[in-house]
Formats: C-alpha cells, structure tokens, sequence
C-alpha cells in the first residue's frame, strides 16, 4: 500500500481517497475496469483497513473511465482460480459494518454488477447500464448475483436479466429498483457519499408475478437449444426462492465454476475473443479510413432498405436512389414503416425519430449522388446491372468516393475492374434483414486501395455491424463455405439420411432450423435458377446431386407453396413420402447402398465439409483468421455460438 497526503493505492488497479469521513473507492483498471485478481487484492486490502478506521464512517466505490466494472477479467477464465475470490470479495461488502454505496458512472456488467448489488445502496448516472451478460460466455453469475439479484428486484425480472443477458438502460434500473437514484454525472459522487452516510435503507422483498416467472422461463428454455447455461440460470433463480442466502450462494459457486470449465463456456469466450480481434485486422493496421458522411444506396428494396435504416440509426446522411420516382417513393415507404415500428416499440425515441426522416433524401436517377461520400449498390445481381451503374456513377460521384458492390455471387474484381478507378471499389456484403443481421463482409479486391476498404469496413463498425474481411473468391467466406456444407448434406441424401434426419442432426446441435427446412422457408427457386444457369459449364465428373431440381420441376417450391422438401399442413412440416421416393429413387439410379447415419456422424460430416473449405480459405488468403470464419458462420448462417463456429469446433485455430 502506498499512501500521500490525500489518495491511497491499495493495489495497482484501487486508489482511494478519504473526505469528510467518507472513502471513496475508485477500480481503475483500463480499459473497461474488468475484475482481475489485482482489484479483488486491493479492495480487500482497502476494506480491512477501513474497517479499523476511525475516520471513515461511509464507502462509495466508483469506476475510473466510462465504465464502472465489466466484470470478472475474462481473460483469466483459463487459468487457476486466486484468491480473493470475487465471491468472497461480495460477500464482504455485502456483510461490511459500514454503508456502502456504489456510485455507478458507466456499465456495470457480470461481476461489475454483482459488486453493485452486493454495496448497501446504489447511485447512478445517466450512462449507467446493469446487466448480467454471464450466459452469453455459457456461464451463470458466478460473485451472488443470482441470488441477491431476486432479493432486491422481483425473481421474474431477475430471471430475465440472468437469463436473457441482456443489459438495462439507467431509466428501468431506477424504474425497477435496481437503482436507488439517478444522478447527474458530476452530482453523481456527491450524492452517492451522502447516501453512504446513512444507513442503509431496509428493503421488503419485492412483489413477484409467479405467472410471468413461469413465462420468462418457458422463453428462455425454448430458446437455450442444447446450451446448458441459461437452464442453470433458471435453476439457480428458482433456488433463490426456495434456500437461504448462504445455501443459495454455495449452489452458485460450484455451478458457476462447473460451468467455467465446461466446453459451451470455452466456444463462447472465443467467440467473444474473435469478436474483438475482427475488429483489428492487420491488413488495416495504420490505414486511415476516410471521412465519410454521406452515404448513397442505390436499390430500395428490401436489401437497400434495410441498409438505409441501419445508416439513419447510425446518423449517416442518406440518399436512396431507385430506378424511377414511383420505385423510390415505394422505398421510401417501406422505410418509414421500418423506422415507425421503431418508434413504437420504444426502440426510437421521437426526437431521433424524426432526425432519421429528415437525414434521408429519395431520388429517382442518379444524379443526386453527387455529394455522396460511399456509394452502396443493392441492385439486381447482375453483372451487366451493376457495371452498368458504376460506370454511370464514375460520371456523378466525387473521384474521391467510394463504390461498394453489395453482389453476393458476381466477381467484385471484374466489376472494379470495368469502371474508371478500380481501386475505389469494393464489396460490402449485407445480409437480409439487413438492419437486423449484424454481419457484413468487406470484400478486398485485387485492386481496392486499403484506404478504401478501411472506409468501408469504418462504415460497417460505425452501423453497429460485424464486419470480417474477405478476398475475392466465389460466395465469399460465408457463401463459398455454405455450398460446400450443403453440397455434403446433398451427397448424404444419396448415402442414406432422409432430410428429416439431417436437419433432427443439425437442430441437435443447435442450429435453430435444419438446413432442408431453412431451404423451405426461403424458396427453392432463386438457386434452382441459378444452378441452371451454371449447368452449361458445370463439370460432369464432379458428383452432383440433382433431387432439388426435381423437385422445383415439380412445382415443390418450399413453405410458400405447401411442398418442398417436406410437405405443410396447416403450416406444419411433415415428411413428404413423394421426396422420400424422389430421393430413393436417386440412390438407385446411381447404384448406392445406402448406411444409417447416427446424429452424430451426420453433424461430424457436414462440420468436415466446413472446415475442409474454411482451410481452403485461410490457405488462399481468403479469410484472414479461422475465428473470421467462425464468426461469418455463427453471424450469418445460424451455426450455433456455444459451439464456437466450425474451426473452433474442429480445434482448427491459427
Ligand atoms: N474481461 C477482460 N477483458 C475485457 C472484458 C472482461 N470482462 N470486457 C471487455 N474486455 C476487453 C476486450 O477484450 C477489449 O480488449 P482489447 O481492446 O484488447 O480487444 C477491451 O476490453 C474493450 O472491449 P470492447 O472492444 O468490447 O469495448 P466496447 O466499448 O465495445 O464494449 C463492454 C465494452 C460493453 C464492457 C464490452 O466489452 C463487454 O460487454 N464486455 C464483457 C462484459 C461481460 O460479459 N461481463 C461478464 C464477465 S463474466 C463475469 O463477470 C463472471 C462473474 O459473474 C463471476
């Protein structure tokens, strides 16, 4: 412990200072104050000698920075358990003879939060959030939170909280007592050292809706899908009604480190490490991106639509463009009522509401794209279409500005390479809904300068999206590994394993849909059209498997037309004996004896065919990292996250 006139360092991360008899507490430990073993030491450290303290007679613990505490330090998960544990650390401060109070100034997430509900009382600022995020890492709060938490708010809603994960804006922290007051940032210790000074208020237990205890829990098992986490969540809040504190917090302590062990909690905290490393690619190390400001959408469909959205909500100035004034005035309809659902599920409050009306402009040519910094394309993917417009834009836009091919199939090199300067061009790949899917590939031509892509993958960050960056090679990363994973499911039709069998593998697993029900859902004629059009140069030796086209020739279009690869009756899908028979038929046709598949051997197929391409990929420069690929898989194709993606499944990482 070092100690001047005014603050004492308790450790490297906890400073205090003592004023008016009361010690404030600040945890700086950068950038986000997570708890590592040095905070736990020095808040102990600090505690003991306040506890001998004459002179203190309140606490108040405070987060340097913007943020409070972002929980335990995820970083030290793989590693030996050290004392002080943070359990022991709240359970001193929740006993601690003496009041204390957390003024809460940012996030308070995991672990942050279960300091802040384990303090005797709880001010807040303005930019404070409370959330319990732990079974997003496959873990539960593992420092009381899911047993204090129901003693202080309702069970139901700390059951949603614990749950769910999700994370609560300061006004419905106060709204459910989480907090006891809001303050104004630079109000905010003050009045948290005042409160310190009394004694801590007496709580009644808080009234609970048992009804909508057993909903939340019906939505939160529904939605687990084989994660094992948010089960013992439930299980753990169930307990908090039903044992003593003491009782409740040893239960808490030997599942929450079961679970911190467990493989659902190792594929999570590389999800989440990869998340943040696709942040930072070393291609655009030192790249400066450029201003942009005014962003262009040509297309308003539901593709360009959807985009347009996520720009006005990151207060971009947006032009929409469409062919005609009848198209963009429909467009522009079609976004208005995207942003009035907005408005009234409360996810935008009326003043941002009509910023973002007011921020987007409609046109029906191109001329008005003039002024635009980045100009995203979301027209037909056709090739002539689109060298079409960007040529025609070569003649409008800035030479400074930026063209993005949104094309899912066609080659961004070659459309690059047909306008007046390549290296301004690149691909941003949005996937539909495209204000609701986080993932956009950046695609890197073989002429795109890096200040552009830096533009464009800037853009994509600033729309709150996840962009991972991908060479140019047919499909991208995501599409390229899709074909391969449903040429594989395809070929075990012909070996043996009914559709229904597939997707029972694929949903065990933990993707939400199977594959052949996905199929349904979206329509089989876009890609049947598609394989037509590749017939003609479409490689006779290579295995092809050709009972989807028969079942398009059959008018089997998917869900919307009653048939596909099941059959729908009253909505529901049922096995169809026609495919059975079509799929039957193939293996004859082809001399196949066909195996029984278990489950198992299904998915450890279709996880090969990933990985095989995912591998191609990385070797051909495609994909900058194996944890690009799982998060292009987990974000755009429903590969289910506590499972880690398909290179992390198959312990495939770089
Ligand atoms: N432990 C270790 N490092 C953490 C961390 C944590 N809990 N939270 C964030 N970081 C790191 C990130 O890895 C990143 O590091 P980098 O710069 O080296 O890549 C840096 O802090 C900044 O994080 P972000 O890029 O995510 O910054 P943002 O500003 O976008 O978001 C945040 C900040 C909202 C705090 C976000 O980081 C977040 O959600 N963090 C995780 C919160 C969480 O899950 N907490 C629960 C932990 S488990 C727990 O507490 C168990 C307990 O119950 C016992």
């Amino acid at each position: 412990m070092t100690s001047s006139h005014s603050s004492t360092q308790f450790s490297d991360t906890i400073s205090a200072i003592v004023e008016d008899h009361v010690m404030l507490i600040t945890i700086n430990n950068p950038p986000v104050n997570a708890i590592s073993a040095s905070v736990r030491q020095g808040l102990m450290v600090a505690l003991d000698w306040i506890e001998t303290s004459d002179a203190v007679q309140g606490v108040v613990i405070s987060g340097a920075g913007s943020t409070f505490v972002a929980g335990a330090d995820i970083k030290e998960f793989g590693q030996p358990v050290t004392e002080p544990t943070l359990p022991q650390v709240t359970e001193r401060l929740a006993g601690f003879n003496k009041t204390i109070i957390a003024a809460v100034n940012g996030a308070a997430l995991g672990g942050g939060a279960e300091i802040a509900i384990a303090c005797h009382g709880r001010v807040a600022s303005g930019r404070s959030s409370f959330g319990m995020p732990e079974v997003k890492l496959g873990l539960v709060p593992g420092a009381g939170g899911t047993q204090r938490l129901p003693r202080l708010i309702a069970a139901d809603l700390a059951l949603d909280m614990i749950g769910t994960g999700r994370t609560l804006k300061s006004a419905e922290s106060l709204e459910i007592q989480l907090i006891d007051e809001l303050a104004d940032e630079d109000t905010l210790i003050t009045r948290a050292k005042n409160a310190s000074l009394k004694p801590a208020a007496k709580r009644v237990t808080p009234h609970y809706d048992a009804q909508k205890f057993a909903n939340i829990k019906t939505a939160i098992l529904r939605k687990s899908r084989g994660q094992n986490a948010p089960l013992k969540a439930v299980e753990l809040v169930e307990l908090s009604q039903q044992l003593d504190l003491s009782q409740g917090l040893s239960q808490e302590r030997q599942i929450f480190l079961q679970l911190r062990d467990s493989d659902e909690a190792k594929a999570l905290r590389h999800v989440f490490f990869a998340e943040r490393s696709a942040k930072k690619p070393a291609m655009l190390e030192g790249v400066s991106p450029k201003d942009i400001k005014i962003l262009g959408v040509v297309g308003m469909g539901l593709m360009g639509s959807g985009i347009i959205v996520s720009a006005l909500n990151a207060g971009y100035q947006v032009i929409g463009v469409e062919q005609t004034e009848e198209a963009a005035l429909a467009g522009h309809q079609h976004i208005l009522s995207i942003l009035e659902k907005n408005l009234q599920s409360g996810r935008l409050n009326t003043d941002a509401f009509e910023r973002q009306k007011k921020a987007l402009t409609i046109a029906g040519s191109l001329e008005s794209l003039g002024v635009a910094d980045l100009v995203i394309e979301a027209v037909f993917d056709d090739f002539n279409v689109k060298v079409k417009l960007f040529q025609a834009l070569d003649q409008i836009v800035r030479a400074s500005a930026i063209l993005a091919t949104n094309t899912s199939y066609l080659n961004p090199n070659e459309i690059a390479a047909a306008t007046l300067y390549p290296q301004r061009v690149i691909g941003m790949h949005f996937f539909s809904p495209a204000h609701i899917m986080r993932l956009v590939e950046v695609i890197h031509t073989q002429y795109s300068s890096l200040e552009a892509v830096a533009s464009g993958f800037a853009v994509a960050n600033k729309l709150k999206k996840l962009p991972i960056l991908s060479g140019v090679v047919e499909g991208f990363i995501g599409n390229s590994i899709f074909s391969a994973y449903r040429r594989e499911a395809e070929f075990l039709l012909e070996d043996g394993a009914y559709p229904h069998e597939i997707d029972a593998a694929l949903e065990d697993y933990g993707f939400a849909m199977g594959l052949f029900a996905v199929y349904d859902m979206a329509g089989l004629e876009i890609a049947w059209a598609k394989r037509k059009r590749e017939a003609l140069n479409r490689d006779p030796q290579l295995r092809y498997v050709k009972i989807a086209d028969q079942l398009c020739e059959l008018g089997r279009f998917g869900q919307k037309s009653g048939l596909g690869w099941y059959q729908y009756v009253n909505g529901k899908r049922e096995i169809d004996p026609v495919v059975t028979e079509l799929i039957d038929a193939a293996r004859r046709e082809k001399n196949i004896t066909p195996q029984s598949f278990t489950k198992e051997q299904i998915q450890q197929r279709l996880l090969q065919a990933m990985q095989t391409q995912g591998n191609l990929l990385m070797q051909n420069k495609i994909a900058a990292s194996a944890s690009d690929i799982d998060l292009v898989m987990i974000n755009g194709y429903g590969f289910p996250a506590h499972k880690g993606g398909p290179m992390f499944a198959g312990g495939m990482l770089n």
